[in-house]
């Protein structure tokens, strides 16, 4: 079995004062384990603050939510893969469904995303996810697969590329709705034989996490669920209490 990878996203949430008090209290709380890693995404402006605190820990991992594909040039408001990585990131989230549905983000710019991530030697973590329309007219199959297919068409070596997928469906986002683990199952079923005939048996070793209103309450049942290898967590995230909680949630391996 893989280590589970609990992922916060903090969305536009913890600045630099907040996020170091979050990760004193929450690395007070979470000593160090070699069973699961965690992946802190805060907002740009915070995550030196999240890298410098988790410097010293494997296991805890700073992560940036959002680069531009160019690596540098007249982009006002934007920040590059070498940027990130400087400031201290080790992870990128690529579509989240924000990205894509408050801000316009396409398919064609999340693949320019995840290429640009993995020239600067980041791992990305590519999201997926449909929308209720999208679910109720029966096409989240066709959907999720065509979003992990053109998401990843620019990555190059993508055999031998560092990256984790995320299925986030956009009607549970926020919105205090969950998948059930028998319906995440089912997509990360799908999205893990998509791996196989892109990718062969490396499609293995790709984490899914699963995404959308996961809390304190609701996370050991998830990650209960065959092929979910752990969760990304907004809402439930931000406070270090709760996300202490979700961190340590599940079984030691
Ligand atoms: P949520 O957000 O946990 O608040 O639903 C999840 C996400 O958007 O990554």
């Amino acid at each position: 079995m893989k280590h589970p990878v609990l992922a916060a996203n903090w969305k536009m949430n913890n600045g630099p004062t907040a996020a170091k008090t979050f990760m004193d209290t929450f690395l007070a709380g979470y000593p160090l384990r070699g069973d699961r890693t965690i992946i802190i995404f805060p907002p740009a402006v915070s995550l030196t603050t999240v890298a410098i605190a988790a410097s010293s820990r494997p296991d805890v991992l700073a992560g940036v939510q959002n680069i531009h594909w160019a690596e540098k040039g007249a982009f006002t408001g934007e920040i590059s893969a070498p940027m990130a990585k400087d400031a201290g990131a080790r992870v990128v989230l690529v579509g989240h469904s924000e990205r894509r549905h408050v801000f316009g983000e396409t398919d064609a710019q999340c693949a320019k995303k995840c290429l640009a991530a993995s020239r600067a030697k980041l791992p990305f973590m590519l999201c997926v996810g449909e929308t209720i329309e999208q679910r109720e007219a029966g096409e989240t199959k066709a959907l999720v697969t065509q979003q992990l297919r053109d998401g990843l068409s620019q990555t190059p070596n993508l055999i031998s590329a560092d990256f984790l997928l995320a299925y986030e469906p956009v009607w549970a986002i926020g919105t205090g709705l969950t998948a059930s683990a028998v319906d995440a199952s089912a997509i990360h079923t799908l999205l893990r034989s998509e791996l196989h005939q892109m990718i062969g048996t490396r499609g293995d070793e790709i984490p899914i996490l699963y995404g959308g209103s996961v809390n304190a309450t609701n996370a050991a049942g998830l990650l209960t669920a065959p092929e979910v290898d752990g969760l990304l967590v907004g809402g439930a995230s931000v406070e270090a209490s709760s996300w202490l909680t979700i961190a340590q949630t599940g079984r030691p391996h």
